[in-house]
């Protein structure tokens, strides 16, 4: 394999793992919003008491966004501007894009609600929070259901 192939299989596999660490850790710190560690006792586990707080836990959130937002434009512009010629969405890629889509929308607004100075009407932030759960647990369901079946992001264009 020539140097740049090596270099560009290194850079692709950081990403996955990036990628897969920043989505456990927005799974693991969302449900941490709902409250489910201190209720079910999980957060009595020496070391995972940080679970039941929810400012630490909304802190990476956050910043898990940050990451994956980026993660996100760093693969769409590379495969807009180099890979569209080689390959194209599948049917599971563009499933998985839309509801990623929805979750990374809904989680800006709710970002923006959090606001000092914004207000949404009560019946809009429940929505909101709906929307945001039901999304991700789509989302994960469809990732579940990709993985086992052997789905790919990407079919041969
Ligand atoms: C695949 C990635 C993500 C997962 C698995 C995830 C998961 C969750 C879950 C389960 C909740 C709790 C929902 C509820 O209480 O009903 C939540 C809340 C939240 N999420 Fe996400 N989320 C993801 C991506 C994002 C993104 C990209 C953003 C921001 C752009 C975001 C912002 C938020 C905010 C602000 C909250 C509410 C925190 C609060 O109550 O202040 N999420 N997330």
């Amino acid at each position: 394999m020539s140097g740049e192939k090596t270099s560009a299989a290194v850079r692709w596999r950081s990403v996955k793992v990036l990628y897969l660490l920043t989505l456990f850790f927005m799974a693991l710190t969302g449900f941490g919003q709902m409250p489910i560690y201190n209720r079910y006792y999980m957060s009595d586990i020496p070391g995972l008491g940080w679970l039941a707080d929810f400012y630490i836990t909304r802190n990476i959130h956050y910043i898990g966004a940050v990451i994956l937002l980026g993660l996100v434009f760093y693969v769409a512009f590379d495969f807009i501007l180099s890979k569209r010629r080689q390959a194209q969405l599948s049917a599971s890629g563009w499933v998985r894009a839309a509801l990623l889509t929805a979750v990374i929308f809904s989680g800006a607004l709710i970002v923006v609600k959090n606001l000092p100075y914004v207000h949404f009407s009560d019946g809009f932030v429940i929505a909101l929070d709906l929307f945001h759960l039901a999304g991700v647990m789509a989302f994960l369901a469809a990732n579940c259901v990709c993985l086992i079946a052997q789905k790919k992001w990407t079919a041969a264009a």
